[in-house]
């Protein structure tokens, strides 16, 4: 158990924590959400001591940490930290780094630590790389053996900062499938992250950071569909929105593809709906609009994604004549369209001189 009372840590200009008193319980996963710069890695580093407190106690199993006379890298064993960036031994294959911390810090035989550590090699699916070294392994697969490194130790409880944002897209799925496995058997973890869905599936309660403290927190239900103070609900239920504007049939599509990738995965919408409102966007603007209009064209794109709806609505608004994508002899790309969305409306707006505005909703 942790519980910590009156928390504060000040820096020279800011001071993220201003007083901060929660108790975290065996067997809590915790998801810890909120804008940067929140003070979310402030917290985390705070609960094992990488950053002192200005003021207020932290107790782990009853040991007040924060007390000068605490032997703090003892109980920090207690606790694992994986950081955002890996932090392995470049210089070590990868077993040897899962074996380091435990023959140094708690003599462990060698043997024991080699068997243990290709034990959590293969609980983390790595077990056939337990020769290779840190550079010749995705990200995906550095932050796994950076799990079974941590768990080398034998923690009672996990600290995560961020676990998957450093990593591609096609990666943060395995390194969130080992938590979540983790999280089955019952191990402490609190886990800072920007993944929505992941946070609210894998916890059992979510502290949501703003204002110099947990400005909110609860299960994941109540957070996510029912938050009730002011800044929570326009986190969580804020509309979302990822605009920009069009004017060369030139222009950089593939930076925007990757744009409504990024767009999508940090607001939590599914890798389906995700590529719904890729193909949506190409077949309509790419294959549709964009060919109908003349030289010197202006258009405008924006997805709103609401996340209590679990719905994007895309706008893409254009200049020139009248022109309905239903119309286009396109048929093919009409119908991929009509397949990746819920609907799509065309509408004529004679003010401005955006006049043309096909509204496309997608789930
Ligand atoms: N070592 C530090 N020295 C000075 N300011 C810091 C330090 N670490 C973080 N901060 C500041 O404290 C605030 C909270 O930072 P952080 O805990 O990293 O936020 P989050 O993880 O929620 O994005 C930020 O304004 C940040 O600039
Ligand atoms: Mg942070």
């Amino acid at each position: 158990m942790i519980k910590i009372e009156h928390l504060r840590k000040e820096y020279p200009l800011v001071t993220p924590l201003k007083d901060v008193s929660v108790t975290v319980n065996d067997g809590d996963v915790i998801s810890v959400i909120g804008p940067s710069g929140t003070g979310k890695s402030t917290f985390i580093r705070c609960i094992n001591m990488l950053e002192t407190p200005t003021s207020g106690n932290i107790w782990v199993d009853g040991e007040c940490i924060t007390d000068k006379k605490c032997n703090v890298s003892k109980v920090r064993r207690k606790m694992g930290m994986v950081f955002q960036s890996f932090n392995l031994f470049n210089h070590m294959n990868v077993i040897d780094n899962v074996m380091a911390a435990p023959v140094d810090l708690l003599k462990m035989p060698k043997e024991e630590a080699y068997n243990e550590g290709m034990r959590l090699l293969r609980t983390v699916g790595l077990a056939d790389k337990a020769l290779s070294f840190p550079n010749e392994l995705s990200g995906g697969q550095k932050q796994r053996v950076a799990i079974a490194r941590t768990l080398a130790m034998k923690p009672d409880i996990i600290l995560f900062d961020e676990p998957t944002s450093a990593l591609d897209p096609t990666m943060v799925g395995e390194v969130q499938s080992v938590i979540r496995d983790l999280a089955a058997q019952g191990l402490t973890m609190i886990i800072v992250t920007h993944e929505m869905r992941f946070a609210r599936e894998i916890a059992n309660r979510v502290f949501y950071m703003d204002d110099g403290g947990i400005y909110e927190e609860g299960t994941p239900e109540e957070i996510f569909q029912n938050p009730k103070r002011e800044k929570t609900i326009a986190f969580i239920k804020h509309i979302n929105t990822f605009s920009t504007e069009i004017n060369s049939v030139d222009f950089d599509f593939r930076g925007l593809n990757s744009g409504l990738e990024e767009f999508g995965r940090r607001f939590g919408m599914s890798q389906k709906s995700i590529y719904r409102v890729q193909s949506a966007f190409e077949e309509l603007c790419m294959q549709i609009i964009l060919p109908a209009l003349g030289d010197g064209f202006k258009m405008q794109l924006s997805v709103a994604y609401s996340q209590a709806e679990e719905r994007a609505t895309m706008r893409i608004k254009y200049d020139g004549e009248m022109f309905n994508p239903e119309d286009s002899d396109n048929i093919l790309s009409l119908r991929l369209a009509k397949n990746a969305a819920e609907s799509i409306v065309y509408e004529h707006v004679p003010d401005g001189d955006l006049q043309n505005l096909v509204t496309v909703t997608i789930k």
